[in-house]
C-alpha cells in the first residue's frame, strides 16, 4: 500500500502557476519560478541530469554521505527521517540504512512537489524498506512545512544542494519557517554546493549533451499545457551564467527573435525581443561561514560539517536552537 497525503491539487497547482506566470511575465527583467520545471518530465530530466559527467553536485554528495552516514546516525538518533525536495531519495537510502542499523528509525517522511517522482520513489522504498512507515506529502516546502508529523527526534534532511534555488530572501524566511516547526534539539541536515572555480560551475548547469537545456525549456511545455500557451521552445536558448557579486549560477531562457507569445488561459500576449533573457532559476553556491551565520540567524547551530577532499560540496548538520 502506497501512501500519499497531498496538500496541493490540481486546482491549487493550477492557481499558484497561473498567479506566478502572470507576475513573472510582467517583471522587468522577465522570471518564471522554479519549481514549475518538476512535472513527470522535469523530474525525469531532473535524474539524467544528476548522471551527467559535468555534473558534480550528485555524485560528490553521495560520496560524502556514504563516507558518513554513520555518524549521522549515531550523533541524531533519529525517529523520523523527514526529507524536502526528496525527488527520487536515492541518496537518501545511505541515511535510512544507517539510521535503520542503529535501530532509532521508525518511520521516513519525503516531501516533493513533484507527485510523479514521489509516487515512485515511495513505491520503491515501500518494498526496499518493509518495516519502515513511509508517508509521503505532496507539498510546496516553502508554503507546506506545518503538515509534516510533530514528533521528536525529527532529523529533515534538505539535500542536493535545493537550497541554493531559493533567492536569499526565500531563503531565509523558509530556514526561519523550518526553525518554527521544529522543537529545540532536532536537526536539520543540509546539502550546500559550495563556491569553486566558474570553469567547474558552468559546465555543471550547461552540459554538452544538452539535457539541462532540456531541463530549463521543460518549464515552457509545463505553461503551453497547463495555461494554453504557444511558445515554441525551439525559439528559446539555455543560458547559464555565473554571476560572481550574488555567487550563484543564474540560468535564463533568451529569445533567438522578435516574438509574441500568447497565454490563452491568462488572456495574454507577450512580447519578447531578440536576445532578450528571462531567468528561470538559480543556483547559489555557499561558503562554510556565511552558511553557518544564515543558519544562526534562524536560530539553527551548526554541530557538525562534512566534506569531500576538494572542498566540492558541504553537507552541514545543524541543531534547532531554543529561542
Ligand atoms: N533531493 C534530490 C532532488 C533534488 S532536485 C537530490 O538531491 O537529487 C529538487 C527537488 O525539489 C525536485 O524533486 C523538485 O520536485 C523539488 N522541489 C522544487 N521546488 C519545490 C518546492 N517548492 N516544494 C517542494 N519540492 C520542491
Ligand atoms: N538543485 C539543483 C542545483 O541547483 C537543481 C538544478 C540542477 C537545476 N541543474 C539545473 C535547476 C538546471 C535549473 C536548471 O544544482
Amino acid at each position: 500500500m502506497t501512501s500519499l497525503e497531498k496538500h496541493l491539487d490540481e486546482r491549487d497547482l493550477a492557481r499558484s502557476l497561473r498567479a506566478d506566470v502572470r507576475e513573472g511575465l510582467a517583471a522587468t527583467p522577465k522570471r518564471l519560478p522554479p519549481k514549475w520545471f518538476y512535472d513527470a518530465r522535469g523530474s525525469r530530466l531532473f535524474e539524467d541530469i544528476t548522471r551527467l559527467p559535468e555534473y558534480y553536485p550528485t555524485r560528490t554528495e553521495r560520496a560524502i554521505l556514504t563516507e558518513n552516514a554513520q555518524e549521522i546516525a549515531r550523533i541524531t538518533d533519529a525517529k523520523t527521517l523527514v526529507e524536502l525536495g526528496s525527488g527520487s531519495s536515492e541518496k537518501t537510502r545511505l541515511l535510512l540504512d544507517a539510521m535503520l542499523e542503529r535501530g532509532t528509525l521508525g518511520s521516513f517522511v519525503p516531501l516533493d512537489v513533484s507527485e510523479s517522482a514521489l509516487l515512485e520513489a515511495v513505491e520503491s522504498l515501500n518494498s526496499a524498506y518493509p518495516g519502515l512507515a513511509i508517508t509521503g506529502v505532496v507539498g510546496d516546502m516553502t508554503r507546506h512545512l506545518r503538515h509534516l508529523p510533530d514528533g521528536d527526534g525529527r532529523v529533515v534532511a534538505f539535500l542536493g544542494g535545493t537550497i541554493g534555488n531559493l533567492v536569499p530572501s526565500e531563503r531565509s524566511a523558509f530556514l526561519g519557517d523550518l526553525r518554527a516547526v521544529l522543537h529545540p534539539g532536532e536537526w536539520l541536515l543540509l546539502g550546500a554546493d559550495l563556491v569553486k572555480d566558474p570553469g567547474m560551475l558552468v559546465p555543471a548547469y550547461d552540459d554538452a549533451a544538452g539535457v539541462t537545456a532540456e531541463f530549463n525549456k521543460n518549464v515552457l511545455h509545463v505553461i503551453n499545457r497547463e495555461l494554453a500557451a504557444d511558445f515554441d521552445p525551439l525559439a528559446f536558448e539555455h543560458v547559464a551564467v555565473w554571476d560572481p557579486a550574488h555567487e550563484w549560477i543564474e540560468m535564463r531562457l533568451r529569445s533567438v527573435r522578435d516574438q509574441v507569445v500568447r497565454i490563452k488561459e491568462l488572456d495574454l500576449d507577450v512580447s519578447f525581443a531578440a536576445g532578450e533573457e528571462m531567468r528561470t532559476e538559480i543556483s547559489a553556491k555557499f561558503r562554510k561561514a556565511r552558511l553557518a551565520a544564515e543558519l544562526a540567524a534562524s536560530g539553527f547551530a551548526l554541530r557538525h560539517w562534512w566534506s569531500d577532499p576538494q572542498d566540492w560540496f558541504g553537507l552541514a548538520l545543524a541543531q534547532a536552537e531554543t529561542i
